[in-house]
This record gives structure tokens, sequence and C-alpha cells, in this order.
């Protein structure tokens, strides 16, 4: 599929996302006539009742609609902590990096030994599974075990870089309206009775209902933001739904922690003002820093190969992203590529 989409919106557009028939290349899989003719069943059933609630649709998407589900005690929604530390990528604005430092995290995580499963809940693109180098092995999605119509054994994917690592791929082929806080709920229970220790949740862009169901579960957050004022601005917002509307929030539990990873850095920029710097963001936003990545060619070469930019041992993007993990892991490491590369000629003339 095409990896190109329009980076610079703030909020989800919502329109509802073109059925097509589900497309799999992997001919080893299981999928059984049983299955896929309940399949047919289930979509045909689900265009029926789509059309039915064409008229609500609207006034679902706005985010208040998940303040009142949450807010039903009899909604089924699961209300007992998890073991496993839930961790949600976000940011509001789009195109920032969530799906590439979700995978780095994930893939560090796992090189940790860590037994980790990373979500996409981008319903409509799936990005995931591209830089992950596994779109080849999708079968089934999150819809299809949020929709029963695939166990979750069924829907992960190991993954084949490092062990203790699997993939929960977004559909490409349903409406985004499919998953439900019960059904997301019930994927993470089962994701932690199977001794899962950290589930990562890459948000979509926006602070409507997707980007609510990926961070209602979740116990840390992880701030992803460019350094540019709307982008800072976007953060604080879903800063705001993290602390109104999480499921921490909701049932007055210790509030969900949120970390600021600074991605796509410049020092040379910020030095010529071009960009904010770290001290910026940090006061305006106001929370720990978790990292910051610097901009680097690495990032997209690697994400074309199916290859986690973390695995590259040399690039100082890899690097930055392996500091990231070790913080998040409790450890105390020291901020690198922050400051300006000063190159010889400046070194022996220029001015301090
Ligand atoms: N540190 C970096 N250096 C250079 N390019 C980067 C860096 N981080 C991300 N990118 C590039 O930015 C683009 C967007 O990244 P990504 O898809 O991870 O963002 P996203 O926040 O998940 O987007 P969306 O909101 O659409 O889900 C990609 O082309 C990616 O290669
Ligand atoms: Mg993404």
């Amino acid at each position: 599929m095409s990896n190109t989409k329009e980076k610079d919106t703030a909020a989800v557009t919502d329109k509802d996302v073109e059925l097509k028939t589900v497309q799999s290349d992997n001919s080893g899989s299981d999928v059984k006539g049983d299955d896929k003719a309940q399949k047919d069943e289930t979509q045909q059933d689900k265009e029926k009742d789509s059309k039915e609630t064409d008229d609500k649709a609207d006034a679902k998407k706005d985010s208040s609609d998940v303040k009142e589900e949450t807010a039903d005690k009899d909604s089924g929604v699961d209300n007992e902590p998890f073991k496993a530390r839930v961790i949600v990528v976000t940011s509001g604005k789009g195109g920032v990096g969530k799906t590439t430092s979700s995978a780095a995290i994930a893939t560090g995580l796992a090189m940790e030994g860590h037994k980790t499963c990373v979500i996409d809940f981008d319903v409509g693109l799936r990005n995931l599974d591209i830089i992950m180098g596994c779109e080849r092995r999708v079968v089934y999605d999150l819809i299809n075990i949020v929709q029963g119509e695939a166990k979750l054994n069924q829907a992960l994917i190991k993954d084949k870089h490092v062990d203790n690592l699997y993939i929960i791929p977004a559909s490409q082929t349903k409406d985004k309206d499919a998953l439900t806080l019960e059904g997301v709920g019930r994927v993470l229970r089962g994701l932690d009775n199977a001794g899962f220790e950290y589930i990562i949740c890459d948000s979509p862009a926006g602070i409507e209902s997707g980007a609510l169901m990926a961070l209602y579960f979740a116990d840390e957050a992880v701030v992803t933001t460019n350094p540019e004022v709307s982008s800072v601005r976007d953060s604080d917002r879903i800063i705001g739904i993290l602390n109104s509307k999480s499921r921490r929030a909701t049932n007055d539990w210790e509030p969900v922690q949120a970390k600021l990873l600074l991605t796509r850095y410049v020092p040379n920029r910020v030095t010529k003002d071009e960009m904010l710097s770290v001290e910026d963001v940090q006061e305006l936003l106001t929370i720990p820093l978790l990292g910051v990545i610097p901009e680097s060619p690495d990032v997209l070469k690697a994400s074309n190969s199916g290859h986690p930019v973390i695995l590259e041992k040399n690039s100082e993007a890899g690097m930055a992203y392996q500091d990231a993990v070790q913080r998040l892991l409790g450890n105390e490491v020291e901020l690198r590529f922050t400051t300006e590369k000063v190159g010889l000629f400046k070194k022996l003339f220029g001015k301090k």
C-alpha cells in the first residue's frame, strides 16, 4: 500500500473508510472456508448496521461519546488494572513520528527481554506492519479480534527481527467505528493473561474516537512531539485528554504518566531560531523528558526496508531510541545528539 498520507492535519478526518475485500498473500495461513463465509456474513450485517446508524454517525465522532460510554458502568468495559504496562504513543498532530516510535520502542523493550506486543490502532491506514516488515503475514487484525472473527492468537504476528515481540495490525478495510472500548479492553485483557509485560498502543492522529480508543487503557503515554508550535499545541491538548478521558482519569486512579518524546530534532536549526529547543518544549508541556530523537535519513531508509531504526546500531536516531527505552525502564541515561555539530572550518575560524 502507499505510505503517503496527509501529514499536516491536526485532526482525524472521520470519513467512512471504503469497504474493500480482505487481501492477503499469506498462502501458508489457516484461513478456513467457514471463517471466510462467516466473515462475509458479518461484513453484510455490518454494512446493514452501518446504514441504519448512518444518521447517528456524526454525533458519534465526538470524543464526548467516549465519556458517556465510560460513564456507563454496565457497558462491560474492563475496569480492573492490568499486570502489563500499557503505553500509548500519542501526539494529537499527525505525521510526527508515532508509528516510527512505537516500532522502535516495542523492539527495544523486546531486545531487553520483555515480552511485548505492539498494536496498530490506526484503522484504515495500517503503517506499523510495514515499518516492522511483516505486512505480508497479515491475515487477521485488531477489528477481527474485537468482533470475535478471530482469536487473539490468530491475529498475533511474531516479529521476525527479535524474540519476545508480537504485532497486532490495524485493519485496512473496515470502518473506524468498529472499535469499541469493551472490545479493546478484551484484547488487552487477553494479552495480559498471556503474560505480556508491555503493550504499546500506536495511536492514530487527532483527538477523536480512534485516538481515544488507543489511549483509554494507558498507564503511560509517550507524547510524541516535533519541535514546532503546532505540534506542541496539539500535544498539550492530548495531555488534557489523557488527564480527563482515560480509564485512569474516569476511575480516579493515579493519573497516566505522560512523557515527552521530542522527534525530528535538528540542533543546527534550533541555534538559528528556526526550531523550538528541548528546553522550550519542556517549558511549554511540563512533562518529564523521555528522549530526543534527531532528524535522520536513517529513519525513512529503515522503515522502507521494514526494519525499525533502533536495530541500526550506528544510526544516531537508533541510538537515541535505545536511550529512550532505557529511560522507560527507569535507567538514567544522558541526552545525546542535542547540540549543534560544529564543522572543522567553523572550529578553526568560526565565531564562538
Ligand atoms: N527522526 C526522524 N527523522 C527523519 N524522519 C522521520 C523521523 N521520525 C519520523 N520520520 C518520518 O516522518 C514521517 C511520519 O512518521 P510516522 O508515520 O512515524 O508518523 P505518525 O505520527 O505515526 O503519523 P500518523 O499521524 O499519520 O500516524 C515518516 O515519513 C517518517 O519516516
Ligand atoms: Mg502512525
